[in-house]
């Protein structure tokens, strides 16, 4: 196996399987490995070198995917004719390669990634099947701008029951994703409007309102969730706020900062609170905290939610409750825009609600991801005081907080280098905020199966090599 001793730089930024792949190539190019010849097994190469066998099967399956090498069953892998090759290479396009291809890594704890070996399936293909029948062709032609009254129904009435929100379906205005409603919500604000957002916070918020910097104030997040003291100093007319489980913090709103807030809002003519309930329905521990706006008396909070974490992020469905002053606008301004989530959609979750199907599924997955949650905390208490948690009160992800001496992002680098993908609390920071001392690992851990759940956290803590810090 002399022909394979590569030098693989640990410490480098390339990732190991990308630095194998290329000492690979370059050694089938210039002759050094010959056409034909047999590489190494998955396991050899992997002992041989002492990378893990996930980097090994990376870099062949890459070589594979460009015809460098071939994949014969129960055989091994050969080096492919050379002369086509270097033809094939010379002409090969510059491939840019994705950034948010997840093809790097094994383990995904992003906290966007949901169960998906719990979907109903056949529920949903009968649902889909009712719809898509000539019986209801109807579902073809442009429904109400504001999404189909049978799915508005439904919402209003489950949120009212859950969540203590009380609107009529007048009031709902369905869109394909948050991401597509907040740009929605900005234009009926007008450009007067100067938003405070949460520090750190959700990136779309980030994105969409950092860009206009002069209008956009990040008002910082503690284990209370927003500093609405802070937010009283500044000349912020609408807060967005994920008061139930901050994203990505996940404090949640304490009571008192409740009633301060909507005090805020209720000191002048203009102000509103944007209430982003994003993962709401899982809750773990305490009472359920009823949203800002089942308590608001001033028609002062636009409730947000959306189906990408109780149902599946590619629905692409979420929903806005404007207050009653708003809706009226609203119908005046952009009433004439069709909706933009499909129909044939509506209908199957309209039927999905209406059947009981998706509070059955709910239970089902609170049950699934407090188990989850549980996993994630046994195995982290192994390493307290280490690894800390917290802001595990809800939804799919929290926030661990990692005594070390190294920098956040060489946390997240070395937990790639494992194809392990986290990412680092300052990632979702704008600006400075000094008030993160120790490094800290956004895990969502929703994606994750139940039976591998322990051997994931455990290889990350081994990747990020906190026990050697101390
Ligand atoms: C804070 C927050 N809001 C909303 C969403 C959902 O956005 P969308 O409805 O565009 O999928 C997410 C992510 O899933 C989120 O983290």
């Amino acid at each position: 196996m002399d022909f394979l001793m590569f030098q693989l730089e640990t410490n480098s930024l390339t990732p190991l399987y990308e630095q194998l792949y290329t000492e690979i190539k370059k050694a089938i190019i210039t002759g050094t490995i010959e056409e034909g010849a047999k590489l190494p097994s998955k396991r050899k190469l992997a002992e041989y070198l002492s990378v893990s066998q996930t980097t090994i099967e990376f870099a062949y399956s890459q070589l594979v995917s460009e015809g460098f090498i071939s994949s014969e069953a129960r055989k091994g892998f050969f080096v492919q004719n050379l002369t086509e090759l270097a033809l094939i290479e010379q002409n090969r396009p510059i491939i840019v390669q994705d950034e948010r291809s997840t093809d790097i890594y094994s383990i995904d704890f992003s906290p966007g990634k949901i169960d998906t070996d719990s979907f109903p399936f056949p529920v949903w293909r009968k649902f889909s099947k009712e719809v898509i029948s000539e019986a209801n062709k109807d579902f073809l032609l442009l429904g109400h701008p504001q999404g189909d009254y049978a799915l508005r129904q439904q919402i209003s009435s489950y949120l009212y029951q859950s969540r203590g929100v009380k609107c009529t379906p007048e009031q709902i205005i369905l869109g394909s994703g948050t991401e597509q409603l907040m740009p929605l919500i900005i234009r009926l604000l007008g450009n007067e409007a100067i938003y405070g957002i949460e520090n750190p916070g959700y990136p779309l918020t980030h994105h969409l309102l950092l860009e206009d910097n002069e209008k956009t104030i990040p008002i910082p997040v503690d284990g209370d969730g927003v500093c609405v003291s802070q937010l009283e100093q500044s000349n912020a007319t609408v807060m967005y706020v994920t008061p139930s489980h901050q994203f990505p913090s996940g404090a949640v709103l304490s009571a008192t900062r409740r009633t301060q807030l909507l005090s805020w809002a209720y000191k002048a003519e203009n102000r509103y609170i944007i209430e982003d309930d994003y993962d709401s329905e899982f809750r773990y521990t305490g009472k359920p905290i009823p949203s800002l706006q089942g308590i608001d008396q001033n028609e002062r909070v636009i409730y947000l939610s959306t189906f990408s974490k109780s149902l599946m992020p590619s629905l692409r469905i979420a929903y806005a409750v404007l207050p009653k002053p708003l809706i009226i606008q609203y119908k005046q301004k952009y009433s004439y825009y069709a909706a933009t989530v499909p129909r044939m959609d509506q209908q199957i979750l309209a039927k999905f609600m209406e059947t009981g199907y998706f509070a059955k599924h709910l239970n089902k997955m609170r049950k699934i991801y407090k188990r989850k949650l549980e996993i994630v905390t046994r195995t982290i208490a192994m390493y307290d005081p280490l690894v800390t948690i917290s802001g595990e009160q809800a939804g799919m992800h929290l926030v661990l907080t990692v005594q070390t001496s190294k920098t956040e992002e060489e946390l997240i680098e070395l937990a790639k280098r494992a194809g392990i993908r986290v990412y680092g609390l300052q990632e979702y920071v704008s600006g400075n905020l000094d008030s993160f001392h120790q490094p800290k690992i956004v895990l969502g851990f929703g994606g994750i199966e139940v039976e591998y759940l322990e051997t994931a956290i455990k290889q990350l803590v081994d990747a990020l090599e906190i026990t050697k810090a101390l």
